[in-house]
Order: C-alpha cells, then structure tokens, then sequence
C-alpha cells in the first residue's frame, strides 16, 4: 500500500554548540494536507523547515521523503540544491522575483530552469509548458497580469507570483515560512483560499503566526514550543489545549496588549 505521508521527521535533534533548538521532534505530515507548525518565537520552526530542505544537519535523527510512485527518498544528508530537484521546493519571506520582468517572463525562468536569464526569457516556450504556466497563473489568480512588470504588482500578488514559480516545478511539497507577514485581512484570506486550491497538487508545510489563517486552511497543527512538540492535532484540538493557551496565545496575548 502507497504510504500515504509524504514527509516523516524522525527523531531529529539540532544542537547548536549546546543551545538544543530542536529536540526529538516527530512529525508525520500526511499527502496533499496543509501542515502548520506554530509556537513562539525562538521555538525552533525556522530551524525545522531548514533541516527538511537539508539547509542545516541535524545532530540526529532523519527525515525521509516518500514521493509518488518513487522510491522513499532520505533528505538528511543530501545537498540543499538537490532537494529542489526531487520536488521539495521553499518559499523564504522576502520576494525573489526580478520586478524588471513581467510576471510571465517570471514565469518562464523558473520553469526553464538555471539556463542564464536571457536565454530563458527568448526561450520558445511549447504549447504544453505554457499551458501548465497558465494554468498555475490561473491559480494564483495573476493571468490577467501575465504581461505587466513583476514589480508592479501588490505585495500579496508577489507572493503569490513566487509561490506559482514554484508550482511550475511540479514540486510534491511546498514550504512556506510566514506566508502572511506583511498583508492585510483580504490578501491574507485570499493566499489561503489559492493555498487550498494549491493542497489539490502537492502538500503544503506552512509556518504562520496569524491564527485566522490558521483556522482557515490548517488540516494539522504541530505547535513547537522551546524546540520540543508540545500539541499537534487539528485546529479545534489545539487551541483547546490548556498548555498551548498557556504558552502560546497567552504570550500572543501580551504581545498584542503591548501593540
Ligand atoms: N545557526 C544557529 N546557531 C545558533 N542558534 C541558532 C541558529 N539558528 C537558530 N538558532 C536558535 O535556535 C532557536 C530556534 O530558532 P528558530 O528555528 O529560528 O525559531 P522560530 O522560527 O520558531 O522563531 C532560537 O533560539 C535561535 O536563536
Ligand atoms: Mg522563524
């Protein structure tokens, strides 16, 4: 039988030169599901998404990879690049996109690959590949952009444009870190109403601090507290969690108090 996790954290533990920011952490995050890893700051959820895509080493522990209708593949270990190749793909919080370009020029680049910017952009593009690219730009709500300036678009629409870029890689898994930061209510809203258009095609790893969003679009939460799994189950199971309002909300609490 197919197994139906697409990514299984075993184990791992990072030991920066004493400072444990993660410790025995297992997590299974199951196929086509948006998987959130909440929890104060310093909790150690950056450092997870880094020892996925193979960014840090663990002290122990691994984390395999069971993409579809491939074998088991193990990501401890290998090169960051690499990871990228067999369809693990990450969108880090600051926009990469090149904002001289239009977003379909964008478009093209990523999909063409590390072919050197000019040539990529006069590459012919055949009927398939820019059907596939219209199709995610279909999802992300930017077809009717396709021809402006990347750096004229709204700050939510270069999020989107950066997560279809790597749609367009076909990857099997997606990891966004704050997805959310910096957009208002609606873009926020919207980014999840395209993410769960998105879970149809590939499995989403998400780390967020706003909880609507979170409510919203979660099927699992893990919530990491001082580098440890303190709760995961979903939405519903761990805002109910004493010890979660405790160390989590209750802090969100202050800090909102202070605002
Ligand atoms: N390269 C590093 N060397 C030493 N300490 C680190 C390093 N990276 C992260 N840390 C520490 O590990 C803890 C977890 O960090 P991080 O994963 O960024 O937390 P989060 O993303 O949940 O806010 C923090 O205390 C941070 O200072
Ligand atoms: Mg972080």
């Amino acid at each position: 039988m197919a197994n139906e996790n697409v990514l299984e954290i075993k184990d791992i533990t990072v030991d920066f030169d004493g400072f444990c920011a993660l410790l025995r952490v297992n997590v299974n995050v199951r196929r086509h599901s948006i998987h959130f890893f909440i929890g104060p700051n310093g909790a150690g959820k950056t450092t997870l998404l880094d020892i996925i895509c193979a960014k840090t080493a663990p002290t122990s522990g691994v984390c395999m990879f069971y993409p579809e209708g491939r074998k088991p593949v193990k990501l401890t270990g290998m090169k960051e690049y690499k990871i990228v190749g067999e369809g693990i793909g990450r969108k880090f919080q600051v926009p990469s996109v090149f904002v001289n370009l239009s977003v379909m020029d964008n478009m093209i680049l990523s999909l063409k690959g590390n072919k050197g910017v000019l040539q990529s952009v006069f590459f012919r593009l055949s009927k398939e590949e820019e059907e596939q690219i219209n199709e995610v730009l279909r999802t992300i709500d930017l077809l009717d952009k396709k021809d402006e300036k990347a750096g004229s678009l709204a700050h939510g629409q270069k999020q989107w444009l950066e997560i279809g870029m790597q749609l367009v890689q076909k990857p099997e898994i997606i990891m966004l870190d704050e997805p959310a930061a910096g957009m208002g209510k609606p873009e926020t809203f919207k980014s999840g109403e395209i993410l769960k258009k998105i879970k149809e095609t590939c499995t989403i790893l998400v780390v967020e601090h706003d909880m609507e969003f979170v409510k919203q679009i979660s099927d699992k939460v893990t919530v990491l507290h001082e580098g440890k799994v303190l709760i995961e189950g979903t939405c519903d199971e761990v805002l109910a969690d004493q010890t979660v309002q405790a160390v989590y909300l209750g802090r969100g609490g202050e800090r909102n108090a202070e605002d």
